[in-house]
C-alpha cells in the first residue's frame, strides 16, 4: 500500500491549500463566523454514519482487511451524534423555520454535493474489494484530518471565549479518531501487499475520493459565503445538562 498511502498524502498537502481552509485559516472572522458552513454539511455528516454501518461494514467476514474495515467502521458511525450536539451550541437550531423548510433545505441545490458525496462513496465502496476499501478509508481520513485540525483550533477559541465545549469540533471527537483506516499507524498499513492491478485501482479511487471532496468544500466555502451576515452571538450555556446524546 506504499505507493497508494504516497499518493494519499500528495493529495492532502493539495488539499489543505484549497480557499475553504484558507477560509477557516482567516483571522478578521470570528471563530463562530468561521464555522457558518457547518449547517452545509449536515448531509454528507448525517450520511457518514450509515455508510460506515452499512456499506463499509460487512458481517461475518473471514477476509482479515474486511474485518479491518469493520473495525474502522465501528469507530466512525457514531460521530453525527456530536456533531448534533455542537448544532445546538453553535446557535444553529434556534433559526425559526419549520421542519418542512428545513427538509427543503437539506434537499435543496444549495447542499446537493453534500448529499451526492455520500451516493458517489456509497458506490464506490460496493465495487471495491476490502484491501481497496482500506485504501478510500485511509483517504477519507486525511481529509477529515485537513478539516478537524482546522476546526479543532476554532473549538479552543470558543471554549475560552465561552466555556462551552464542542465535541464534535474539537479535540473530544479529533482524540477518538485513529486519522487511519484501523487503530494502527501508516507504517502497518503501508505493510500491506497490492499487486499491480489493485494498486492501480486504489490510486485511481484515491484519486477521485480528493475531486470529490474537494467539491465537498467548494459547496461549504460558498454557502458560508452566502451566509455572510451570521450573527457572532453564539450558544446555548450548560448544554450537556440537557442532552442525552453521548
Ligand atoms: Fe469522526
Ligand atoms: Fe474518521
Amino acid at each position: 500500500m506504499k505507493a497508494t498511502l504516497r499518493q494519499i498524502l500528495k493529495l492532502k498537502k493539495e488539499y489543505n491549500h484549497l480557499p475553504f481552509f484558507d477560509f477557516l485559516r482567516d483571522e478578521s472572522l470570528s471563530a463562530r463566523q468561521r464555522l457558518e458552513f457547518y449547517p452545509c454539511m449536515a448531509p454528507f455528516i448525517m450520511s457518514f454514519g450509515d455508510l460506515n454501518r452499512y456499506v463499509m461494514r460487512l458481517e461475518p467476514t473471514s477476509d482479515a482487511y474486511q474485518a479491518m474495515v469493520n473495525e474502522h467502521s465501528y469507530e466512525d458511525d457514531h460521530h453525527w451524534q456530536w456533531y448534533l450536539e455542537d448544532f445546538i451550541k453553535l446557535g444553529f437550531d434556534r433559526n425559526q423555520i419549520s421542519s418542512t423548510e428545513y427538509l427543503h433545505f437539506l434537499y435543496s441545490d444549495r447542499t446537493v454535493v453534500n448529499r451526492l458525496l455520500s451516493h458517489k462513496l456509497a458506490h464506490l465502496i460496493y465495487s471495491s474489494s476490502s484491501i481497496v476499501r482500506l485504501a478510500i478509508i485511509e483517504a477519507i481520513e486525511e481529509t477529515g484530518n485537513v478539516l478537524f485540525e482546522l476546526i479543532g483550533k476554532l473549538a479552543v477559541q470558543i471554549e475560552a471565549e465561552t466555556g462551552l465545549e464542542l465535541r464534535y469540533c474539537g479535540e473530544f471527537h479529533f482524540s477518538k479518531e485513529s486519522g487511519h483506516a484501523m487503530t494502527c499507524d501508516h507504517a502497518m498499513i503501508a505493510q500491506i501487499e497490492m499487486d499491480e492491478e489493485t494498486r492501480i485501482e486504489a490510486i485511481e479511487k484515491v484519486n477521485l475520493v480528493f475531486v470529490w471532496f474537494r467539491e465537498w468544500t467548494e459547496e461549504l466555502l460558498t454557502y458560508a459565503k452566502q451566509n455572510s451576515n451570521y450573527s457572532d452571538e453564539v450558544l446555548i450555556p450548560n448544554l450537556h445538562k440537557k442532552m442525552t446524546l453521548v
